[in-house]
């Protein structure tokens, strides 16, 4: 494809004078001052998005892996120009980095579309960082290649493997059950998270990553690198590159990212024991080029596509063990019949060409084959009822089946503030069987979603060695997290859904395999507990904050703020 629309390079997307020479004149002018030759002037711009950030531990090694960008930009002809954008550094930021990430999103699109850019680099790691970009870089539509931040790799401590961040949780529900120390808590929490990147196992970052990598916007093979792997500079350099040849053949996400390469992604998203964040997520990405992604065609996937990959939280290893296993070539391969071929990546080629040019080298411990798999169905399963009307989310890889099909107790907390106040609470009214309920906390609530639904064990349960319950709620759940945990009720309990109307005492039933959610409490009884359902806060008067709660839709769209998605 040779490009044949509008200006080039630093002539594009000229500053308003009313004299586009002189603007021009002005633009090269001004360039010039940074100490570039005419020569450089003249080559195509690609952008780089970067995110670093003292606030973002994840992108530390950001620096190094963006002058390998710029290496490669200038050796294939570009002129690199990097520029800052908002970065979410996932556990710095209140009431959670899910309030930013359309904040960013917005930031990426803006800057994308404002700055004279012919193709751009997308660096970013962290949990809402890719999605961000993923997201501006569908709506300003130039042609963009996403380069990961990479994995942390996992540290030996005390004879064992400690990764962020499912063994952060392992530990701590361990100290919480009194069978770690304060000073041993202490050492951990030095140990869990070592080098740079994102965290270590199939959390968020990582599903994201494997999810940018499918879709066809990172370069094969380039999802599981470590962050510290040399490799990881590389796949820089060859980012760079590839922006340059993009910048040519004009390759746009709205032609990568399609319907088919959505659904490829779901696949994948299943088959490696994802995140439920990346269903938000993806949702999200998909309604930035106007595709509905469904939860009733997410169960259908999830019905016919197994799990492969035995990576914590559903499994045994670590991201870095699945990039030395083959890295995501050798899941894209395995699911291969089910999957779209004819979608298009970054390079050009089609996934079917990619994977018909790879080797075939495959360690089965950690990438089952697909006739032999890890688990038989999907990680991800979504149930509806009339608890949850517009459905709700279960991570049922990293669950406890012998609690799927069920009916419990309500054991209600009516927000994060009565959860901290009372779940410890040696009277709290609570039995092993109960189902902890958790209302608002979705994304009006005025806590943004968080990452609130791993609802811990009440403490004295956990001393009694209860490991997992039925936890549910409108908030989301780490990536990195595990347990029985029903998570994106919607609609939420904020906006009057029927989360909001259960006590103490009502019976819920679940029932995994009928993918089912169900409040059984009589219609009139709940008619009568809605007219006296207390009035909503008042929201935001100003600022991001009633730009968010303005525009802000349910989980089953994403998150993403109404406006922002493709008609
Ligand atoms: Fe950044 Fe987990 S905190 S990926």
């Amino acid at each position: 494809m040779a490009m044949t629309d509008g200006p080039r390079g630093l002539a594009r997307g000229l500053t308003n004078y009313g004299d586009a020479d002189f603007a021009l004149y002005l633009r090269r002018s001004f360039a010039t001052s940074m100490g570039y030759s005419k020569a450089m002037l003249a080559r195509p711009v690609v952008g780089i998005a970067q995110s670093a950030s003292g606030f973002n531990n994840c992108h530390r090694h950001f620096p190094e892996l963006i002058e390998a960008v710029k290496r490669g930009v200038l050796a294939a002809g570009g002129l690199p120009l990097d520029f800052p954008t908002v970065s979410l550094g996932e556990v710095f930021l209140t009431p959670t980095s899910m309030m930013f990430r359309n904040l960013m999103a917005m930031d990426v699109e803006e800057m994308i579309r404002a700055q004279p850019m012919d193709a751009v680099v997308l660096v970013g790691g962290c949990d809402k960082t890719v999605p961000a970009q993923l997201m501006g870089a569908a709506s300003a539509d130039v042609p963009a290649v996403q380069l990961l931040a990479g994995p942390m790799l996992p540290m030996a401590y005390r004879g064992e493997l400690l990764g962020a961040c499912t063994d952060c949780r392992r530990f701590w529900a361990k100290y919480r059950a009194g069978g770690v120390s304060a000073e041993e808590i202490e050492r951990i929490e030095e140990n869990l998270a070592t080098t740079a990147g994102t965290c270590a196992v199939m959390g968020t970052a990582s599903t994201m990553a494997s999810i940018a990598e499918t879709l066809g916007m990172a370069l094969p093979g380039t999802a599981a690198i470590p962050a510290v792997h040399a490799d990881r500079l590389r796949a820089a350099e060859a980012s760079g590159r590839q922006a340059v040849a993009l910048a040519a053949t004009r390759l746009r996400p709205s032609q990568i990212i399609t319907r088919h390469s959505i659904e490829n992604a779901l696949r994948v998203l299943l088959a490696i024991g994802g995140s439920t964040n990346a269903v938000i997520h993806l949702t999200a990405v998909a309604g930035r080029v106007g595709v509905e992604v469904s939860l009733r065609r997410l169960n259908a996937l999830s019905d016919e596509t197994p799990v492969l990959v035995d990576l914590k939280p559903t499994g045994q290893h670590y991201m870095s063990d699945l990039n030395a296993a083959g890295g995501l070539g050798a899941v894209l391969r395995e699911l291969s019949p089910l999957l779209h071929l004819d979608c298009l990546t970054v390079t050009g080629q089609t996934l079917g060409e990619r994977l018909a040019a790879e080797g075939g080298w495959v360690d089965r411990d950690v990438v089952r084959p697909l006739a032999d798999p890890y688990q038989k169905v999907g990680g991800l399963a979504a149930l509806f009822g009339s608890l949850a009307p517009g459905g709700a989310i279960i991570k049922r890889s990293a669950a406890d089946p012998a609690l799927f099909e069920r009916e419990g107790r309500a054991v209600v907390f009516t927000s994060l503030d009565d959860l901290s106040a009372r779940i410890d609470a040696p009277d709290l009214d609570v039995r092993p069987d109960d189902f902890l309920v958790l209302q608002n906390a979705g994304p009006k609530s005025g806590y943004a979603m968080p990452e609130a639904g791993y609802l811990p064990i009440p403490a004295k349960l956990a001393r009694a060695g209860i490991k997992d319950m039925v936890r549910i709620s409108d908030a989301r759940m780490s990536g990195t997290a595990y347990g029985t945990i029903v998570l994106h009720v919607s609609p939420e309990a904020a906006v009057g859904g029927p989360l909001a109307l259960v006590r103490n005492g009502d019976r819920i039933r679940l029932s995994v395999t009928d993918r089912r959610l169900d409040l059984r409490v009589e219609d009139a009884e709940l008619a009568r507990r809605r007219a006296s359902l207390p009035r909503p806060a008042p929201p935001p008067a100003r600022g991001y904050g009633k730009l968010y709660m303005d525009h802000v839709l349910q989980a089953e769209h994403g998150c993403d703020f109404d406006f922002l998605r493709k008609a």
